[in-house]
């Protein structure tokens, strides 16, 4: 596979067979997501690669009790409503049961964190499909990056106390009949282009 085709064929997965990431797979990607940009090339991206079925499970816990605590409300975005519904209803799974979960951190004090983040799930993503595994980019760890629980935790597996994380993303292999990821190239509805 080209890297054109694997930037125009990655898709979301969202449910993946029960089996490891192979070790030397991860590495390949998080290696991938260590190569990407990163304002003034300052690299201060920092990549925890869970595959432990405990601490996953651990975070699935703590990420489902800290959107529980929170009020539903109408004006919340769509799907932050559906993470607290679900956790109140004691059945979210943020990271859909990947086998692996790439967290991304960054320096909290850090005006391009997000950005730098952000480019690496990219790469690590495509390379994911190159290397025939699904995922899908994680918001929620980001959108609790200030929850105490989770902060503690991660801090536990070796957050420093000057990073947030600012993404994470699941892979995994598909669970589709194929085993391959869905490659569906979906046409573009949005995203407008002005040549000039
Ligand atoms: C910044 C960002 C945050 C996202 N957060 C989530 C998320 O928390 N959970 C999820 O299932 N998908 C998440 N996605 C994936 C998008 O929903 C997905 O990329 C989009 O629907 C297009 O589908 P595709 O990836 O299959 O092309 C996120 C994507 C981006 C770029």
């Amino acid at each position: 596979m080209n890297t054109l085709e694997a930037i125009l064929t990655r898709r979301s997965t969202r449910k993946f067979k029960a089996l490891p990431v192979e070790l030397e797979k991860l590495q390949t990607i998080v290696d991938a997501g260590r190569y990407a940009p990163t304002g003034g090339n300052c690299q201060s991206n920092h990549f925890f690669v869970i595959s432990n079925p405990e601490v996953l499970k651990k975070l699935v816990e703590l990420v489902q009790s800290a959107f529980a605590a929170m009020e539903l409300r109408e004006d919340l975005y769509k799907s932050l409503q559906n993470s607290i519904r679900l956790s109140q209803k004691g059945t979210y799974v943020f990271n859909y049961n990947a086998p692996a979960l790439i967290v991304v951190a960054s320096q909290k004090e850090y005006g391009n964190n997000m950005a730098d983040v952000a480019c690496a799930v990219e790469n690590m993503m495509i390379a994911a499909n190159e290397l025939d595994l699904g995922s899908c980019y994680i918001n929620q760890l980001k959108w609790l990056n200030e929850d105490s629980a989770l902060l503690k935790y991660l801090q536990s597996l070796g957050l420093k106390e000057s990073e947030r994380v600012y993404a994470s993303v699941a892979l995994g292999y598909a669970d589709t009949e194929s085993g391959f990821p869905n490659r569906n190239q979906s046409p573009r509805v949005g995203n407008e282009v002005t040549f000039v």
